[in-house]
């Protein structure tokens, strides 16, 4: 019998748990009216007078052990929920809160924004789905114009046409159209072009417009402009505009930055030449005027295009144009910025 309680002491002294209802078990089986406790009290009087005292002390050694178990497992509970609150655990490190990034379209888009609004140049959208008037006839491209084909376009219906826009050239349309020179005017924007995808283009991608016309606006003036631009985009200053072809501008050029030779990466994205190609400019040709009832006899202007999609991959050495739109956040995260 001795034996026995002893190792229902070891039993007690082994118990933890900080669950109420095993707790309470706990203590019904030892100190419970009908618990062990009791029993072993009863069993007393049949103990050998020799043995009686040793059994007495071992049955009240475990009567201690269960009473001081059962209040130390109950304070210990008691304490556990005080703490946890209706907050949980205030003492408890904060859970890290995790930051978003921008997209490196729209930090590009954004720095370029911010560059000519220092220069007086507002914000301007329009459609993405077009009408042929401002995505084409506006623009000096009457139907059956040859530089049609050249802008692979997404048709939504036929007669009237109704397109996905090829250029964001058709916002300076929209713009002049609403409102009235003094013009300065940056139009960021998707574009679409129904060629196939590779690591070098894509079916859709992204331009930013800008178009100045006032009285008196020259090509020197738009050679300032875009020389500026490259100097707080770049912080290169050196362009070089070779003359090209567009039917909304005449004359009409191709914007070079002289990017350097400097390292392997400069050879492989100027082509060994040094000259990096970011867009189409030129004077506003007087018929685009016209058509969006301003003055050619009065005023003129400038217009120019430039590629975001390929200023985001040359900035960032993104290697891989459909990397932009593939939302993989492993790559997305890397982008951090201010702006
Ligand atoms: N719209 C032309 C394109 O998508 C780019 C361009 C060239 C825009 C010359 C202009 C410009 O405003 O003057 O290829």
């Amino acid at each position: 019998m001795i034996d026995k309680i002893k190792s229902e002491i070891a039993a007690v002294a082994a118990f933890s748990s900080s669950n109420a209802e095993e707790i309470e078990n706990f203590r019904i089986k030892y100190l419970g009216s009908k618990g062990l406790l009791k029993t072993f009290f009863a069993a007393f009087k049949d103990v050998p007078n020799d043995q009686k005292k040793e059994f007495g002390q071992t049955v009240n050694a475990l009567k201690n052990a269960a009473e001081s178990k059962v209040n130390d497992l109950k304070e210990a509970r008691a304490s556990q929920e005080e703490s946890k609150g209706v907050y949980g655990d205030l003492s408890r490190p904060g859970e890290p809160m995790a930051f978003g990034s921008r997209h490196p379209i729209s930090i590009v888009k954004n720095k370029i924004t911010d560059i000519f609004a220092r220069i007086g140049f507002n914000v301007s959208e329009g459609p993405e789905i077009e009408d042929d008037w401002h995505n084409f006839t506006a623009l000096n491209l009457p139907e059956y114009h040859p530089a049609r084909d050249m802008q692979d376009t997404f048709f939504v219906a036929k007669d009237p046409d109704v397109l996905l826009r090829t250029h964001t050239s058709s916002v300076q349309v929209r713009y002049m159209e609403n409102n009235k020179p003094p013009i300065r005017t940056i139009s960021p924007g998707r574009v679409f072009r129904n060629e196939a995808i590779s690591a070098r283009s894509h079916c859709f991608f992204h331009q930013i417009e800008g178009l100045y016309v006032d009285k008196g606006v020259s090509f020197a003036d738009l050679k300032q402009t875009l020389q500026y631009f490259t100097t707080e985009m770049f912080g290169k200053s050196e362009i070089r505009l070779r003359p090209s072809y567009f039917p909304f501008t005449e004359p009409s050029a191709e914007i070079d930055v002289y990017w350097g030779l400097e390292t392997e990466t400069d050879h492989k994205i100027t082509k060994g030449t040094g000259w990096l190609e970011i867009g189409g400019c030129g004077m506003v040709d007087p018929n685009v005027l016209e058509n969006c009832k301003i003055d050619p006899n009065e005023y003129s202007g400038f217009a120019f295009g430039v590629g975001i999609d390929r200023i985001a991959m040359l900035l960032y050495q993104i290697p891989d144009i459909r990397m932009l739109s593939e939302n993989d956040v492993r790559f997305l995260e890397q982008f951090k910025a201010s702006i």
